[in-house]
């Protein structure tokens, strides 16, 4: 069965892997992979997407909203609980065709077993509405207690972030409001609980919680369930009552029924895969690490809002302080594009939206337009600290220069918003503020470029790549190409402007102050903009200046020199720093973007020579591997990359600590990665001019791989066969409705 993530046992260690293996999510919020009777001591978490608070001085983090699911069981005065008492059999299962989690607990008693059979999700057609089924049966007559509520004392990393608790309930509803401390936003969850028993039911508050004792005597073999619909609203929420809202969504959940709610969220799932959906024929692992990957892509997609985007670890929780990175722009963007360019647009819209944080960025270093957050919550403000890691001998926090020095981040803002502007032909896009942004961008590039007169050309200096660890360095090659490309990118948008929309080109021009010689200025700053290339012997682009000459070992002989597994590898003083190993792909992913300008030789010459120097440390760089392997013909040498980017989250094999800092979370960047390596690369997928071409090369163990893509509103079916015999493949593309 393709589509299902199963454990067949209960394994303590695995909780908090779990809690992101096991995760549903609807946009507006994740919900951690954790059994009914886990606490925050378990890092259950309601993550809510673009609501963000600071506790003191610490990070700014997404909201944890109170648990309504909490649900504990009680047995002839005794606790039945994984954590308490070891099970005698236990499945944990994540349906992700129809978004879906369930349990199935078993514990022997000395007469029979005690069962709870549980399952959830967060609806697909609301997105405030969770809903649970929670049924228990004992094999012999008992005296059974359900204690089940909201559960208001939340996990946190840096909090505690809500505040001034009213605790509410009715003969109906309990209720459990909140305030961030911060910014006093609402925050307030609502249950209903229904059941099909007679039992004795009581009320019980804590200070941060509500839950209702539920008393009952329970014959032998007799299932008695409960069904829970909870809903979650925040001040962020467009509603005039949030409170009275919630209780709504809460009391017409509960007048549908379970069935009617879960048939709903269904039809919302299928119709979500029936455009995303990738068939993989020949390799059953395959085909479901890519419809894991598609799945998690989808339950952190903002459907419902053109204001948010997606954070780096999704809505798995608080790590990375929920904030949106480039690896939206780069990784994920894409698999939206080809499947729902609304999300795509609704993507972009999120830094149109913070362009006035970036230009407040810029401003801040001393240079002009938009130099866009690193890490970006909901207003565009840089939440990336000064110290991102931790000195694990002495404890102190060490500098790094990610957020002042990663320009290439407003470089990927510009690209996904013309590649949007490509892929859905929408000028809208450009004239609301898609151009503004473009051209800010380029205004910000040449502000920040020197002009070495020496050498008659500009250069992009004291940076940092997509490589971390080696900081502030000079002409990377990655970095100056897409530089040139914003460029590139901002001329073209002001002759789309000045051709078509001449009147909105000219006051676009004057709202942002943009003059005749700025403009002049670009194109001569394009002209003469260095972008290293290849070496005329060895093919290889030097990843930035001095790169060359720096210590060339091997991976293994960077790790023995690890004193602390947990140690960092870039920075000051990091093993990797003095040495050519690198963190992720660089001079490969360039050279990926912009596969049609560089030979197949060059691909290959670097292909070859960074891949060993690559330790692939950061969950975005296998993908980038498989892409241009695939694009030199090489789908086998992509196969390994694409297998360790679709299983990210399925295995959990990926780094858990930057320092001593806990960065465990989902990756969705990986996620988008790997539909880029099944579609893009193996599938061998290209877009051009509205136009669909396939130049397939298909792994070994695979015999088909077939897709959709929705083009300017037109869907097509991809179906690549291969014949396992002769290795040839056949291609059909068909429009559908
Ligand atoms: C990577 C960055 C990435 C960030 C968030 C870091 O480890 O080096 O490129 O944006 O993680 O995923």
């Amino acid at each position: 069965m393709a589509w299902r993530v199963k454990e067949e046992r209960f394994n303590k260690e695995n909780i908090v892997n779990n809690g992101n293996k096991f995760i549903t999510g609807n946009g507006y919020m994740g919900f951690r992979g954790t059994l009914e009777e886990y606490t925050k001591n378990e890092l259950v978490a309601c993550n809510i997407s673009g609501l963000y608070d600071r506790q003191g001085d610490k990070w700014r983090e997404p909201i944890n909203a109170p648990i309504g699911t909490f649900t504990t069981l009680i047995v002839d005065g005794e606790e039945y609980s994984v954590l308490s008492k070891e099970p005698t059999q236990h499945t944990q299962v994540l349906d992700i065709k129809e978004g879906i989690h369930r349990r199935n607990t078993e514990w022997d008693r000395e007469k029979g077993k005690v069962i709870i059979k549980a399952e959830r999700f967060l609806s697909l057609s609301n997105v405030h509405l969770i809903c649970l089924k929670y049924t228990v049966l004992s094999e012999e007559t008992c005296e059974i207690e359900i204690n089940t509520g909201i559960d208001g004392d939340v996990w946190d990393i840096n909090g505690p972030h809500l505040e001034n608790y009213k605790l509410e309930n009715d003969d109906e509803y309990i209720k459990v409001s909140t305030l961030t401390q911060e910014l006093k936003v609402p925050v307030v969850v609502a249950e209903i609980c229904k059941r099909d028993f007679e039992a004795e039911e009581t009320i019980l508050k804590t200070e941060k919680s509500v839950l209702r004792n539920i008393k009952f005597k329970a014959d032998a073999g007799v299932e008695y369930t409960i069904y829970k619909y909870v809903s979650v609203y925040t001040g962020n929420d467009e509603t005039k009552n949030i409170e009275a809202e919630c209780l709504d969504v809460a009391v017409k959940a509960a007048e549908n029924g379970y069935d009617k709610n879960y048939s709903e969220h269904v039809t919302k799932w299928n119709e979500r895969w029936e455009v995303s959906d990738v068939i993989i024929e020949g390799n059953d692992d395959d085909q479901l690490a890519l419809r894991y990957s598609i799945y998690q892509l989808h339950i952190i997609a903002p459907v419902h809002s053109n204001k948010l985007s997606i954070p780096a670890r999704g809505l798995s929780g608080q790590t990375y302080k929920g904030a949106i990175f480039w690896d939206t722009e780069m990784f994920m963007l894409p698999f939206f594009l080809h499947t729902s360019p609304e999300v795509a647009i609704n993507l972009v819209n999120y830094r149109i939206r913070t362009l006035q944080g970036a230009r407040e960025k810029a401003n801040y270093y001393g240079f002009k337009g938009a130099f866009y957050a690193w890490e970006s919550q909901e207003d565009g403000q840089d939440a990336c600290s000064d110290f991102n890691v931790t000195d694990v001998f002495t404890g102190r926090p060490v500098k790094t220069y990610f957020k002042d020095k990663q320009v290439h981040i407003s470089a990927a803002v510009s690209h996904a918003i013309w590649e949007t502007y490509k892929f859905t032909g929408d000028d809208d896009l450009l004239l609301n503020g898609g151009a503004e942004v473009i051209l800010e961008c380029a205004r910000f590039y040449y502000s920040y470029a020197y002009f070495k007169e020496d050498k008659d050309r500009y250069e992009i200096l004291d940076v940092i790549g997509p490589d971390e660890y080696h900081e502030r360095v000079n002409n990377n090659a990655y970095t100056s190409k897409m530089v040139y490309n914003t460029l590139d990118i901002a001329l073209k948008t002001l002759e789309i402007l000045q051709d078509k929309y001449p009147e909105e080109c000219l006051k676009l021009l004057s709202k942002i102050k943009f003059s005749k010689e700025e403009i002049l200025s670009l194109i001569k700053f394009k002209e003469k903009l260095y972008v290293p290339m290849p070496d005329k012997k060895t093919l290889v682009i030097e990843q930035f200046s001095g790169y060359n000459q720096l210590e060339d070992c091997t991976l293994e002989e960077v790790k023995s020199r690890l004193l602390d597994p947990k140690e960092y590898w870039g920075g000051g003083h990091g093993v990797a720093s003095t040495t050519k190993i690198i963190k992720q792909a660089d001079v490969v992913l360039m050279l990926n973007l912009f596969k049609n300008e560089y030979s197949k030789e060059v691909k290959r010459a670097n292909w070859e020579y960074y891949e060993p120097r690559t330790e692939h440390g950061s969950s975005l760089s296998p993908c980038i591997y498989a892409l241009l392997s695939c694009d030199i013909g090489n789908a086998e040498w992509a196969y390994p990359f694409f297998v360790k980017t679709s299983n990210v989250d399925l295995t959990g094999e990926s780094k858990q600590f930057a320092g001593s800092i806990y960065i465990g979370g989902t990756h969705p960047a990986a996620n988008g990665g790997a539909w880029m390596s099944a579609i893009l690369g193996f599938g061998g997928l290209k877009i051009q001019e509205g136009k669909i071409t396939i130049d397939s090369k298909l792994p070994n163990s695979w015999n088909r791989l077939a897709f959709k893509v929705i083009l300017r509103g037109e869907k097509y079916f991809i179906d690549i066969n291969r014949d396992s015999n002769t290795g040839d493949s056949k291609v059909s593309i068909l429009k559908t409705s």
